[in-house]
């Protein structure tokens, strides 16, 4: 089986070509992306109009490299996926409708896949995990922990009430003077500085609902950078060092709720993944590898090519479904909120009645031979 999957919801433009060999095991043909981050930087955050259009000017370029690096034709397909939602609407608009249209001209099936479930399967392409397993979803839009039990079968068993992780690193360096986006810089920032120097709130800390409040640990940020100003070089240093350690105890507090609130809604978890941009953090994977250890668990970490938004991931949730025989119609909406929590296979009875190719319960091969695909950790 043969998947194209689009995606377009946010500042990458991105195109791949997923296949499964006889044995069920998943191999990435391609996976184009381009990033918008250049076109963005000016303004220190994504505008949504500029991403619109920035999508439209590449996409069909892009669909294009992805098949061509994959070496197939459209004919050799089997579907077409493309990221429905959440995300800004008119960059998902731009992904959908250029599904659409490729699978009404080529006659081949359509998945409208949300963007939230492919960050959630991405583990079983890269790792073969099995279902049921925690994933910490921590990037620049999303701040979830989610109990994933099947393909179209998640319970978000927590989420931010305000700030995106990423969003509060951003918001964080925007203030300090660093560039877009912000992360990477105040990580850079954080390994010089003292973390001890400033004492920052951990919010919701202890709390037994596994949410996250990123909001007034960014204020903290913003008044004790103004009780200190102007800000030297090592203050700058010892802000984001601060800053970077409240956000590990919080990462690590409310993930260990989550591992609790698991065992509510689903058996022993087969492992923690944590995805998103944020996952990049040298700190945080530490951090979360301890807890995990800790907690006899396997920390699966995609590689960032597969964590941050890219189109092998919309390719394989559209392959996961596919096998299940669920695929969509061309009345798919593009949805700008689309709580994960929603999401359903609904499998069609004739094919939950015939073999399907792979149940979804049915264990992945050990280790799947993808391009992109590399150590779990
Ligand atoms: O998953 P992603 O590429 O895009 C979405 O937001 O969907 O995540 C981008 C976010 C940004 O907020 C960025 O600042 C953050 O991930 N990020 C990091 C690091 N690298 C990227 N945050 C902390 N430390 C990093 N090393
Ligand atoms: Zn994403």
């Amino acid at each position: 089986m043969r998947v194209l999957g689009i995606e377009s919801t946010c500042d990458e433009t991105a195109a791949a070509v997923v296949e499964t060999d006889e044995n069920g095991r998943p191999h990435i043909l391609s996976n184009a992306v381009l990033s918008q981050i250049a076109q963005h930087a000016a303004y220190g955050g994504v505008v949504p109009e500029i991403a619109a259009r920035a999508h439209v000017e590449v996409i069909d370029h892009l669909v294009a490299r992805a098949l061509d690096e994959a070496g197939v034709t459209f004919d050799e397909l089997d579907a077409v996926a493309a990221a429905a939602g959440p995300g800004l609407i008119g960059g998902v608009i731009v992904g959908l409708t250029t599904a659409k249209a490729l699978a009404l001209v080529t006659g081949k099936p359509f998945i409208a896949i949300n963007h939230l479930e492919a960050h959630a399967l991405t583990p079983r392409l890269t790792d073969s995990v099995n279902f049921p397993y925690l994933l910490l979803l921590v990037s620049g839009g999303h701040t979830q922990l989610v109990a994933v039990r099947g393909v179209g079968d998640y319970v978000r068993l927590g989420t931010t009430i305000d700030d995106a992780i990423g969003e509060a690193f951003d918001k964080t360096a925007k203030m300090l003077g660093l560039p877009y986006p912000g992360g990477p810089e105040v990580e850079k920032q954080a390994l010089r500085g003292n973390p001890e120097r400033f004492a920052l709130p951990r919010p919701l800390n202890g709390r037994a609902a596994p949410d996250f409040s990123l909001s007034g640990l960014k204020t903290a940020v913003r008044v004790e950078g103004e009780r200190v100003s102007p800000l030297s070089a090592t203050d700058i240093a010892d802000l984001c060092a601060s800053f970077q350690a409240a956000v590990v105890d919080v990462i690590v507090d409310r993930t260990r709720a989550g591992l609790r609130a698991f065992r509510e809604v689903a058996a022993r978890p087969n492992a923690l993944v944590v995805a998103g941009g944020v996952a990049a953090n040298g700190a945080i994977r530490a951090a979360l590898h301890q807890l995990a250890t800790e907690s006899g668990l396997k920390l699966v970490t995609p590689p960032p090519a597969l964590c941050t938004d890219n189109g092998a991931m919309i390719a394989w949730a559209g392959l996961e479904r596919l096998r299940l025989g669920v695929t969509d119609d061309l009345s798919a909406p593009a949805r700008a909120r689309w709580p994960l929590d929603s999401v359903k296979a609904e499998v069609p009875a004739e094919a939950a009645e015939a073999e399907t190719p792979l149940p979804a319960d049915k264990p992945l091969p050990e280790k799947p031979h993808a391009a992109a695909a590399g150590p779990g950790a």
